[in-house]
C-alpha cells in the first residue's frame, strides 16, 4: 500500500500511537495576553509526558485573519506572532523530541485565507467562474459555495466560509506550493501532518451540479449539503492526484486525513494517507449497537485514528455525562490503532460559554474554552482576560485530578499505559443489549452503554475498572478491562 510504503523508511510509530490534540489558542498562555502560545505549550510538556501520549497535533498556528479560528491561513510557512516565533517553534520541537513526543502540524491544504497573498498573486491557483455561480454547490455552513470577488468581478469557490477560497488542486503549481510548505516544516523537524478537509481537495473537473441526495449522509452535515449527493463538490475520484502530491512531499512523515466520509469510504484515501479519522465512531450515538457498528466498520481498515471529540464538535463530557465519559475513555484507548485525545477531555471538560460576542460563526466557541490546569478562577491558563471564558476550573483541573488517583485524568494515564500491552486485533463479542464487549488477545473489554446494570460476557483478572466492580456486572456507564487467567 502506498501509505504504508511511504513510511517504509521510518518506523510506523503512528500505528497505535496516542496523539494529543493541542488547540494552541486555549492550551497555555505564557505572555499574559489571554491567548495560548508556543512557549505555553513548551511549559506544559510535563503534563503530556506524565500522561504518556506519543505525539501532539497542533491546530493551526499560522498567521490568519481568524475568520475560521486559524483554518483560514494567510501564510502556511510562518508562525503567527501571537503564538510566538520560529525560534519558539524550533524549541518546542526539540523539547518535545527530547521527551520522546512527536509533533504533528495541521495542514490546511484545501483552501487559504482570502488574505493569503497567493489569492492575488496566483489567482489561477484557485477555482473561478465567470458570470455567476456555475453550479448549485453549497458551503459547509450553508449558503452558496461561490462568492463574487469585488476586485475582479469573477466568482470564486469556497467550500467553507467566503473568507476561505478553495485552492485548485488540479493546478500543478498550486500542488507544488503546498508541497513546498510540507517540505519547509519537515525540514524543521515536524513528524507529520493532520490534513484538513481532505474530501474537499478535488472537485468535479467540469464543476457539474450536485444531484439531490439519494440516501441520507451518515455523518452530521448542514441540511443544505445533506440535501445534495456530495460527489462533485467533494470526494471526486481524482483525489488520487492530490493525495499523490501530498505523499510525495511528505515522504515518510505521517499523514493523518481529516476525511469527512463514512468509514467504508475511507479505503481509497488510506491508499496514500497513513491514517484517517473514524468519524462514524465520533458521531455514533452512545448506544451499544451503534458503537459496535461504528467499530465493525472502521476496525478492518486497520489504519484508522479513533477519535471521540475535537474542536469542532460538542465535548465528550457534555454529550455523555461525567460517568459515561470515563467509559468512553476506555473505549477510545483500548481499540487497536491510533487514538486521538482532544485537550481537556482527560479532565472531563464540558462545553463552555461562547465568546461575547461569539467568535466562531458556526457556534463552535463552546468546544474551545481554555484548558483548566489549576483550581484558580482563570484555571492557570493565563493571568489576563482569556480570549474565551473559563468554564469551571474550581470544579475540574489537572492539578486537582493529579492528586486524586480515582480521577478521570489518572484513568486516561492508566489506559495509555495499559494499551501498550494490547497487541492483537479486535474481536467483537456477543453480549447483552446495552453492553459492548470485545477481546484483544489476552485481554477483554466490556463497556455498559445502556441504562441498566448488565452482566459482562468477559471474565478474568480485572486489570482496570472505571468504578468498583466484582467484574461480573457493570452499572450504566461502567467499563472494565480483564485479562484471561490460566484455568
Ligand atoms: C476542519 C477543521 O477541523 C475545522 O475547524 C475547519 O473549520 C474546517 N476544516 C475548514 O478548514
Amino acid at each position: 500500500m502506498a501509505g504504508a510504503s511511504g513510511s517504509a523508511g521510518g518506523s510506523e510509530w503512528w500505528r497505535d500511537a496516542v496523539v494529543y490534540q493541542i488547540y494552541p489558542r486555549s492550551f497555555q498562555d505564557s505572555d499574559g495576553d489571554g491567548i495560548g502560545d508556543l512557549r505555553g505549550a513548551i511549559a506544559r510538556l510535563d503534563h503530556l509526558e506524565w500522561l504518556g501520549v506519543d505525539a501532539i497535533w497542533l491546530s493551526p498556528i499560522y498567521p490568519s485573519p481568524l475568520a475560521d479560528s486559524g483554518y483560514d491561513v494567510a501564510d502556511h510557512a510562518a508562525i503567527d506572532p501571537v503564538y510566538g516565533s520560529l525560534a519558539d517553534f524550533d524549541e518546542l520541537i526539540a523539547r518535545a523530541h527530547a521527551r520522546g513526543l512527536r509533533v504533528l502540524l495541521d495542514l490546511v491544504a484545501s483552501h487559504t485565507s482570502i488574505e493569503h497573498p497567493w489569492f492575488r498573486e496566483h489567482p489561477d491557483w484557485y477555482v473561478w467562474a465567470d458570470g455567476g455561480p456555475p453550479n448549485n454547490w453549497r458551503a459547509a455552513w450553508g449558503g452558496p459555495a461561490w462568492s463574487r470577488d469585488a476586485r475582479s468581478g469573477r466568482w470564486y469557490l469556497h467550500s467553507f466560509y467566503p473568507e476561505q477560497p478553495d485552492l485548485d488542486w488540479r493546478n500543478p503549481d498550486a500542488r507544488a506550493a503546498i508541497g513546498s510548505v510540507i517540505r519547509v516544516w519537515r525540514e524543521r523537524g515536524v513528524d507529520g501532518f493532520r490534513v484538513d478537509a481532505v474530501q474537499q481537495l478535488m472537485k468535479d473537473r467540469e464543476l457539474r451540479d450536485e444531484r439531490p441526495a439519494r440516501a441520507p449522509f451518515p455523518l452530521p452535515l448542514h441540511p443544505e449539503l445533506a440535501a445534495l449527493e456530495g460527489v462533485r463538490s467533494r470526494t471526486d475520484p481524482e483525489i488520487t492526484i492530490a493525495l499523490d502530491a501530498l505523499r510525495e512531499a511528505a515522504g515518510d512523515a505521517v499523514l493523518v486525513g481529516e476525511v469527512y466520509v463514512p468509514s467504508p469510504a475511507l479505503g481509497p484515501y488510506l491508499e496514500r494517507l497513513d491514517l484517517a479519522f473514524a468519524f462514524e465512531f465520533l458521531h455514533a450515538p452512545w448506544e451499544a449497537a451503534a458503537m459496535r457498528r461504528a467499530i465493525a466498520a472502521a476496525a478492518p481498515l486497520e489504519r484508522v485514528a479513533w477519535v471521540l471529540s475535537n474542536h469542532d464538535f460538542p465535548r465528550l463530557a457534555t454529550r455523555l455525562g461525567d460517568r459515561a465519559a470515563r467509559a468512553a475513555a476506555v473505549l477510545l484507548l483500548t481499540l487497536p490503532g491510533a487514538a486521538f485525545i482532544y485537550q481537556g477531555d482527560e479532565i472531563g471538560m464540558p462545553d463552555g460559554p461562547e465568546g461575547d460576542p461569539p467568535i466562531d460563526r458556526a457556534g463552535r466557541d463552546r468546544h474551545r474554552n481554555p484548558m483548566q490546569w489549576s483550581p484558580e478562577p482563570l484555571g492557570g491558563f493565563t493571568t489576563a482576560e482569556p480570549w474565551l471564558p473559563p468554564i469551571d476550573p474550581e470544579r475540574r483541573s489537572v492539578d486537582e485530578q493529579r492528586r486524586r488517583p480515582d480521577s478521570l485524568l489518572h484513568l486516561y494515564r492508566r489506559l495509555i499505559e495499559l494499551r501498550r500491552g494490547l497487541r492483537a486485533g479486535v474481536e467483537l463479542l456477543d453480549s447483552s443489549p446495552g453492553l459492548l464487549a470485545y477481546r484483544r488477545g489476552e485481554h477483554a473489554v466490556a463497556v455498559n452503554l445502556g441504562e441498566r446494570d448488565a452482566r459482562t460476557p468477559v471474565s478474568g483478572e480485572v486489570v482496570l475498572a472505571t468504578e468498583p466492580t466484582d467484574g461480573a456486572a457493570l452499572r450504566p456507564g461502567g467499563a472494565i478491562v480483564v485479562r484471561r487467567t490460566a484455568s
